[in-house]
């Protein structure tokens, strides 16, 4: 018998209940009204008396209405055959929608249940398993998925059938499993798991440190993300965030890439929905989408439905990563998240945190953040989700509390800055603040070591150092003027702005440009660090602004043609002409 419930007070989408029987936190009920079924978390218990979130619009919706709780949290549907589609939040097929948004109370099933896939077996009968080891595989857009051991199953079980190779649909039963007591499980190729409960199913999740390339010069260069790092990208409105996450997004290594949107606006969401389609992937040439999940929020949906689609995004990419792929995901953005947290958070007048925000939103942060990760599975294989979310605080203000806290536990911190994007310096990335603490690991200087060589990171904190100076110059020869400072000083500012136009300013939108390999990433640096260490003779500040600009102008020249075609290399032989000019040593 499930529990049954009748409203007592609306207050738009939070809606009190009176039950009758055992309610669970973050149970989901339906409240009936005028024929639909609205879907509804519990947010709240007291007694007899249930909060719960609508994630729907509650129009119409009347005191004395019934509702009937299922006994089961909000949960994702996993199995092969969500590549390349679009949710929104509660996993709804976008694609199934007749019109632009879903009916309220209609909701769509996120799989087919009538495709057929060729099925391998991993395991044979005889063999023992636990919850989530690889059953067997099919493959799905040239992904090789598994087919695991129920996510739920207890102890060990004995592999009684298991379905020979072959084609079939993901509600045919592929296996039966059998444990001590002699309970059987029938499995087929449909896993179900509650979103807001990290996935575990990992024998040991060591710190990362393999370099994740993204393309991006400021990142895999200045400040670089590791594979099952995390990110985050906080950046005033307009400066870029979204830009920025979708290159990413784009061009990362990784097999597999989530991204929530939650952004305010639906051009966003639609503009993510035309673009993506039509991309190529610059790993294997075939279409992105075909690597891509998109949870998008429709703007008719309240924000509850927001505050569930970046753990409806987290769920599927555990699944993945319980596969022992690469997934990188990408929440775009999670202020709109913690702002549907304070919108509940007030409406039930708890005692509020911070700007308003819940008491508890630095360990809903932090819980967050800690479900991404570089894990070795139960067989030894590794898998990972790299997690990077951007963040828009009201203002630009980065003292503000959904900043602070994300601060305090993702790795990478990307801060967008108006001022560079006023000056179209983009990616706006400021180079001085930000910042990768996996630099400060000694098992990712190994890594670079390795992958790259050992002068790497020396050259690339010069590069830096030299960023800051020409920061400090540029201050001095404002207050001071061109003429109140040396030559020698304008000499130091303007190899900053080298480095600042060649590695950091990084065109999205060019073909080339938008996306470095890392190989090519050393060849710049290495340019750019050589001309930093040439003495040039000049006479007047005039000079050597005159100068500077032609060798920036061909060394940009060079950032946009294919690397070493002709055009390339007849740049190159221009630059070092322009530079035997005036080198003194
Ligand atoms: N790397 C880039 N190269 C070229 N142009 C860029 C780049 N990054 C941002 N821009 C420009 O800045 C504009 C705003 O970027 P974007 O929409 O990403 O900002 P946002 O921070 O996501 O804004 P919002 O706060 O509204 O979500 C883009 O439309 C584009 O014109
Ligand atoms: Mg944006």
């Amino acid at each position: 018998m499930s529990t049954k419930g009748t409203v007592q007070g609306v207050i738009a989408n939070m809606v009190t209940l009176k039950v009758d029987g055992p309610v669970a936190q973050n149970e989901i009920c339906y409240i009936e009204t005028g024929g639909d079924k609205l879907m509804s978390e519990v947010i709240k218990v007291v007694g007899e008396n249930v909060f719960v979130q609508v994630f729907e619009s509650t129009r119409g919706l009347k005191v004395g209405a019934p509702a009937e709780f299922t006994g089961h949290m909000l949960e994702v549907t996993l199995g092969p055959g969500m590549l390349s589609h679009n949710f929104d939040g509660l996993q709804n097929d976008l694609d199934k929608m007749t019109g632009v948004f879903l009916k309220r109370g209609e909701y769509t099933y996120p799989l087919d249940n009538d495709r057929l896939w060729k099925f391998e077996p991993i395991v044979k009968v005889g063999d023992v398993v636990r919850a989530s080891d690889w059953l067997g595989k099919v493959e799905e857009n040239f992904q090789p998925l598994k087919i695991m051991a129920p996510f739920q199953l207890e102890g060990e079980y004995t592999v009684k059938k298991i379905a020979a190779e072959g084609e079939y649909r993901i509600i045919d039963e592929i296996a039966v499993l059998e444990n001590a007591k002699g309970d059987t499980v029938s499995v087929n190729m449909i896993q179900k798991w509650p979103v807001k409960v990290a996935m575990t199913n990992y024998r040991e999740k060591p710190r990362p440190f393999k370099l994740l390339e993204t393309g991006v010069r400021s990142i895999d260069t200045l400040n670089p993300i590791v594979e099952g790092g995390t990110g985050f990208i906080p950046g005033p409105f307009g400066t870029g965030k979204t830009v920025l996450q979708h290159a990413i997004s784009k061009q990362a290594e990784a097999d597999i890439v989530v991204i929530a949107a939650c952004g305010e606006r639906a051009n966003e969401v639609v503009e993510i929905f035309t673009e993506f389609p039509e991309l190529d992937d610059p790993h294997t040439g075939r279409k992105l989408m075909e690597r891509t999940i998109i949870i998008a929020n429709t703007s008719n949906m309240p924000v509850a439905a927001r505050e569930a689609s970046v753990y409806t995004a987290m769920a599927i990419s555990e699944y993945y990563r319980s596969m022992g792929l690469r997934v990188l995901l990408m929440a775009d953005s999670t202020s709109r998240w913690a702002q549907a947290l304070r919108e509940m958070s007030n409406r039930m007048e708890e005692l509020p945190g911070p700007d308003a925000f819940p008491m508890d939103i630095s360990s809903i942060i932090a819980n967050f953040y800690g479900r991404a990760g570089y894990v070795y599975l139960n067989n030894g294989q590794p898998g990972s989700i790299t997690f990077i979310g951007t963040v828009s605080p009201a203002g630009g203000n980065l003292k503000e509390p959904v900043t602070e806290n994300t601060k305090k536990v993702a790795r990478c911190f990307y801060a967008l800055e108006q001022e560079r994007a006023d000056r179209k310096r983009y990616p706006a990335i400021n180079p001085i603040d930000s910042y990768s603490k996996y630099l400060d690991y000694p098992e990712f200087e190994k890594y670079i070591t390795d992958r790259i060589n050992g002068e790497w990171t020396g050259k690339v904190n010069e590069l830096k150092t030299r960023l800051l100076r020409g920061k400090e110059i540029a201050e001095q020869i404002n207050i001071l003027g061109d003429d109140g400072v040396p030559v020698d000083y304008h000499v130091t500012f303007w190899k900053s702005e080298l480095i600042d136009f060649i590695v950091l300013q990084q065109d999205a939108f060019d073909e080339v440009d938008a996306v470095t390999p890392m190989e090519r990433q050393e060849t710049i640096v290495d340019r750019v660090i050589d001309i930093c260490h040439t003495e040039f003779k000049f006479d007047t500040f005039l000079e050597v602004i005159d100068y500077f600009k032609k060798v920036i102008n061909l060394c940009k020249q060079m950032n946009y043609q294919p690397f070493e075609s002709d055009k390339y290399f007849e740049y190159e032989k221009q630059l070092k002409a322009l530079i035997d000019e005036r080198k003194t040593a």
